[in-house]
């Protein structure tokens, strides 16, 4: 049974609330957005929210106010509000891990109150910030200067996973507001190619490497630090003595910081209570402030927060990422989706997708609940996606006349940074085209009556009750960013508390890198492949080394 506290729920699929939802879904699984819309115009305005500057149209889900009111029952099952007031307060909310989870706790202002396991924590966040763009402002500045004397130039972030997909996905949206000639490069792969591009024609007089990392253990990062000091000092034909002026550190673990030969003072710090994938509004965003500056940093953290204070007191029956959640546990529970289409019509958001995939599917790719029983209903959909209009001319094919369902967030802007002549009219007049053509379809009376020849005509029909959900904003600036990220974290969370699993944590990565750490040896040759797990990887291991002359 359900327990009413503020408590890790249990099997949410036993509750009467779920029950009655699965018999709803059976009810209008078949009901058309054509009979909904037609039956009740008044929907295109009920079935909206705002959440600061974020107008969400929802209309165009196959919900009815009747799905609406039962999901809400669901989120009062599970203790949807205390819940988030847990997750606010600074309770141990990752249960697997025993930790906090204030990734909000990031983005308050410096005049808030929280004390979190006796420590203050709105000072640490606020003594990192300050440091951090006090650094910031010497490197655009010029004041910092490296080794040979010369200002930096480049920026290059060594990370992976949230250490990289957040700082990227950001400096790539908000290019737009870049104000000096500072550019950054993401190396996250261990494939060498990566570094090996992104060092080739980089200056290393006028490079500022950041290597970011929660646990400053991971091998992709450490091993692409290692190779870029050695890079740096090779070409500067330096001693150690430079990397303190080319390499600073974004990291909780200090200890393995100094291991590795860069000073604590060239540090910023996090803490164990951020996890990776929302951890881009720490110092682990460094790059991005180093790229539009403290004030626009400062700017995309108010974005955040003011999301955060919607989804903490809002009701859940308005509020907005809440409500996002629970259309997606619909889809994912009751209606059989697999995927979750992500596209945003802005090109400065290309990287948004890929960056959703990890805090969705890391946070939701998970069997068993907080309390470590089996899950018997869907979790984690599989996220997806790519900005518009390229995806129209790839994938949306499948959207529209397919057999899935796929659930799709088209994301726009009203205004542009940048217009050429009203394209941005014509850029946007797909996304309202997309979503309409999703919804409503072309009926085959509709085609006969052009005289399309009737053999293809049902190549032509579109049978449209393809749900979406629009986002529109005035325009990408720091703050909608930040808007737009805290948005879908507090979705995810949402889902991840109906399903009653533990959303901070990422066991499931874990066995993959033991393992290729206990294999590379096999591939060098310094152990016999006869020690491979099993006789697939054992033959494989054997053609690469062949191949390798080894
Ligand atoms: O891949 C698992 C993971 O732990 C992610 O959760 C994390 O964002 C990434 O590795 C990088 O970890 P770190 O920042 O500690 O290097």
């Amino acid at each position: 049974m359900i327990r009413e506290s503020t408590e890790m729920s249990t099997d949410v699929s036993a509750t009467p609330e779920w029950h009655a939802l699965a018999a709803h879904a059976k009810q209008i699984h078949d009901t058309h957005l054509r009979d909904l819309f037609a039956a009740d115009p008044g929907r295109a305005e009920r079935l909206t929210g705002q959440v600061v500057d974020l107008y969400v149209d929802y209309s165009k889900n196959r919900v009815t106010d009747e799905t609406l009111s039962l999901l809400l029952a669901l989120a009062e099952r599970v203790g949807l509000r205390e819940r988030i007031a847990a997750m606010f307060s600074g309770e141990h909310i990752n249960t697997s891990e025993d930790r906090a989870v204030l990734h909000t706790a990031l983005r308050v202002p410096r005049d808030f109150q929280l004390t979190v396991d006796g420590q203050d924590v709105v000072a640490d966040v606020h003594e990192v910030l300050d440091r951090m763009a006090a650094f910031a402002e010497r490197v655009r500045s010029g004041e910092w200067r490296g080794h040979t004397g010369k200002p930096i130039r480049t920026v290059v972030n060594i990370g992976i996973g949230g250490s990289d997909l957040g700082p990227v996905m950001a400096y790539e949206a908000l290019k737009a507001y870049r104000d000096t000639d500072i550019t950054c490069r993401f190396v996250s792969n261990i494939d060498p190619e990566d570094l090996y591009e992104n060092t080739r024609d980089l200056d290393p007089e006028t490079a500022l490497f950041v290597v970011a990392s929660k646990t400053f253990s991971t091998l992709e990062t450490l091993t692409n630090a290692k190779e870029a000091r050695r890079w740096l000092l090779d070409k500067l034909g330096a001693d150690e003595s430079a990397v303190a002026k080319h390499f600073v550190a974004v990291s909780t673990n200090e200890q393995r910081v100094r291991e590795f030969g860069i000073d604590p003072a060239n540090m910023f710090g996090f803490w164990d209570w951020v996890g990776g994938r929302y951890s881009y509004d720490s110092a682990v965003g460094l790059s991005l402030m180093l790229a539009v500056g403290p004030q626009r940093f400062r700017e995309m953290l108010a974005g955040f927060h003011a999301v955060d204070e919607h989804f903490r007191t809002t009701p859940i029956e308005r509020n907005v990422p809440a409500l996002l959640g629970l259309l997606n546990v619909w889809y994912n529970d009751f209606l059989g989706a697999q995927t979750h289409a992500v596209l945003p019509y802005s090109q400065y958001l290309h990287r948004f997708p890929a960056y959703l995939q990890q805090l969705t599917m890391e946070s939701l790719g998970k069997s068993v609940r907080a309390d470590g029983t089996p899950v018997t209903y869907q979790t984690g959909e599989i996220f997806w996606g790519e900005p518009g209009t390229n995806g129209q001319h790839a994938f949306y094919q499948l959207l529209h006349q397919g057999t899935k369902l796929v659930p799709a967030d088209f994301i726009g802007f009203s205004e542009p940074n940048h217009d050429i002549d009203a394209m941005h009219d014509l850029f946007m007049s797909n996304f309202f085209a997309q979503t309409a053509a999703l919804a409503f379809g072309r009926t085959r009376e509709e085609i006969e009556a052009e005289g399309v020849p009737a053999d293809v005509v049902a190549h032509k029909v579109m049978p449209g009750n393809r749900p979406t959900t629009s986002i529109l904003a005035p325009k990408l600036t720091p703050s909608t960013l930040g808007q737009l990220v805290a948005l879908y974290e507090h979705i995810t969370f949402t889902e991840g508390m109906i399903w009653g699993i533990d959303p901070f944590d990422q066991w499931g990565v874990e066995l993959g890198k033991v393992m290729a750490n206990q294999l590379a040896p096999l591939l060098t040759g310094e152990k016999p492949t006869d020690a491979a797990p099993d006789p697939s990887t054992r033959r494989l291991i054997e053609r690469y080394r062949a191949e390798r002359g080894r």
